[in-house]
């Protein structure tokens, strides 16, 4: 790309960077409750750039801590062509990658230009997440579950939930530490299942514009189908009537059949465009399919 160099985005630039991104006229910004402007100028953070420092595109596909990395922004800055710019970015960014051990590279988008790019690119549809909303009139109180209490959740259990989280997650849906402990400062309500003093499930939700959204759900797996799933749902569902929340939402994948099931009876409903999943296989992927 003529005039153009191609190098890291620099730790020290992040702020300027994640600002330039955000305000770029095209800019693809993975959809998340977490702020991608975090993984800008870790690696792997890449910029074309003129000879005067003047950012034209960037990518952004920092691995979180367990090693998944998602597209978290690709940008373009005023006449710069998307289909010019990203198998430059993409093709450094997926040696970089590579060399970091990730094997996997996954991106969510609605938007069919950037779905376009990606497909081109050999990424392949994986999943679809889709948006429920609460739309039931009457909350019952969560039944009493035998020997099993509902508490607010601490910090402090922070390393006990994250290790529920990893085992009822799979990848590229399980939290690394920062995201969780970022979820959890950001929480307006959390509950935590507790037997015998051991974390067996948990609720996040976080509150933005007078609107719930339920960040985070899970039973650990030795724990599953015996009611805490929907005894934490109907707690925020509680919660949520108390602080005239007004919208309770929830993404999930449309594959996550358990999910969708509690909370179809529980009366979220879908609608609304949904986000489709792609990801690649860096093994397999080649340098030559371009967009
Ligand atoms: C989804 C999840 C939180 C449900 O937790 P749970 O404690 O097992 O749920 P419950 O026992 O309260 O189940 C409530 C209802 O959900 C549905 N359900 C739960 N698990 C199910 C499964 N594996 N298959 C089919 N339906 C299921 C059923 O309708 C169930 O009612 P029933 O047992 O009376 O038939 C749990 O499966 C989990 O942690 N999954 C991995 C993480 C995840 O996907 N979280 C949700 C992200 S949005």
């Amino acid at each position: 790309m003529s005039g153009l160099h191609l190098q890291p985005i620099p730790a020290a630039e992040r702020d300027s960077l994640a600002w330039w991104i955000d305000h770029a006229p095209l800019a693809h910004i993975h959809v998340g409750w977490l702020n991608p402007a975090r993984w800008v100028g870790r690696p792997v953070s890449l910029q074309l750039a003129d000879s005067h420092g003047r950012t034209h595109a960037a990518l952004v596909t920092a691995p979180d801590g367990l090693g998944v990395a998602w597209v978290q922004a690709f940008a373009c800055g005023k006449g710069q062509a998307p289909q010019v710019a990203w198998p430059t970015l993409w093709d450094a960014a997926r040696r970089a990658l590579i060399e970091l051990g990730v094997r996997r590279v996954w991106a969510m988008t609605s938007e069919p230009s950037f779905a376009d790019i990606l497909r081109a690119a050999d990424f392949q549809q994986s999943s679809e997440v889709v948006m429920l909303t609460y739309f039931g009139e009457r909350v019952d109180a969560p039944a009493a579950l035998p020997a099993i209490t509902l508490r607010h959740m601490q910090a402090a259990d922070l390393p006990a939930v994250l290790a529920l989280d990893n085992l009822a997650f799979t990848p590229p849906w399980q939290m690394d530490r920062e995201a969780l402990e970022t979820t959890f400062n950001a929480s307006a309500v959390s509950a935590l299942a507790v037997s015998q003093a051991e974390a067996i499930g948990y609720v996040l939700a976080t509150q933005s514009q007078g609107r719930l959204h339920l960040a985070r759900l899970a039973t650990a797996p030795g724990w599953q189908r015996k009611g805490i799933g929907r005894a934490l749902t109907l707690h925020l569902l509680q919660q949520a009537g108390r602080r005239a929340a007004g919208r309770l939402t929830v993404n999930t994948q449309i594959e996550n059949s358990a999910s969708l099931k509690l909370y179809h009876a529980l009366g979220f409903r879908g609608g609304g465009r949904s986000v489709v999943v792609y990801s690649l296989n860096l093994e397999h992927s080649s340098p030559a399919a371009h967009a």
